[in-house]
């Protein structure tokens, strides 16, 4: 079968968007690549180097200077991907709460956008690759042949994270993840660049009570 270029799914945190998009690029022998951990690698690099996120020009400035390396696994302990940034292994620590509460902030700065955006079309270049963010079907890969938006409530999405921060011995409150994923909703759907919307041409997907096969069998429907 010949599939699309590129597939682009978009949808708010925690919709289920990079579980699934592995499992479709892997069934049908695509690159997926989750451009949510450039963004947050870069909150990360200025927490630890500039002390905070507030100087947008120091911010956007760190953006275009650091290297970020998404590569397969090297270890086994439940990564999709190793993310590197100037070559020091970053993969579970851009998934911190702080990284969490300072990320939507960094991602509405237009500097860091343009940085990122321009390495996501690089790697968007080759083809062949399921991507997954926020602006992939409206900005980043406007031609993408395919476009899902996936969905669910707040709450649904809090309760998915809450059940994935305990798997991985890190808990947190189940209403304090609450609280933090409606700030960042409400960040990502209103900042004036890329925000987080469906593309005019997505399928969307509301995943609520919708098990991860369910999901990934409605995209593979699409493709067909
Ligand atoms: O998908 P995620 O939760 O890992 O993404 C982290 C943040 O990065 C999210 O709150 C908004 C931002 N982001 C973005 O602005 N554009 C993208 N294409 C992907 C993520």
């Amino acid at each position: 079968m010949k599939y699309p270029k590129h597939i682009a799914i978009d949808g708010p945190a925690a919709s289920g968007k990079s579980t699934v998009a592995e499992i479709v690029a892997h069934q049908i022998g695509y690159l997926f690549f989750d451009t949510g951990v450039m963004y947050r690698a870069v909150t990360l690099a200025s927490l630890q180097r500039l002390n905070g996120v507030n100087d947008e020009k120091a911010v956007s400035d760190l953006a275009e200077a650091i290297d970020i390396d998404v590569r397969p696994p090297s270890v086994q302990d439940e990564r999709k991907y190793d993310v590197l940034v100037d070559g020091v292994d970053v993969t579970w620590d851009i998934r911190k709460p702080e990284v969490d509460a300072n990320v939507s902030r960094v991602s509405a700065y237009a500097g860091v956008r343009k940085a990122m955006t321009a390495q996501q079309r690089k790697i968007g270049e080759r083809g062949q690759v399921v991507m997954v963010g926020r602006d992939i079907g409206t900005v980043v890969l406007p031609d993408a042949e395919l476009k899902v938006f996936l969905d669910a409530s707040v709450e649904e999405r809090a309760r998915r994270r809450y059940d994935e921060v305990q798997h991985r011995n890190q808990p947190e409150p189940y209403e304090q993840i609450l609280q933090a994923m409606k700030k960042r909703d409400e960040i990502d759907s209103t900042r004036d660049l890329a925000p987080l919307c469906p593309a005019d041409d997505a399928h969307i997907l509301n995943t609520e009570g919708m098990t991860i096969q369910q999901v990934v069998d409605a995209i593979l429907a699409f493709l067909r």
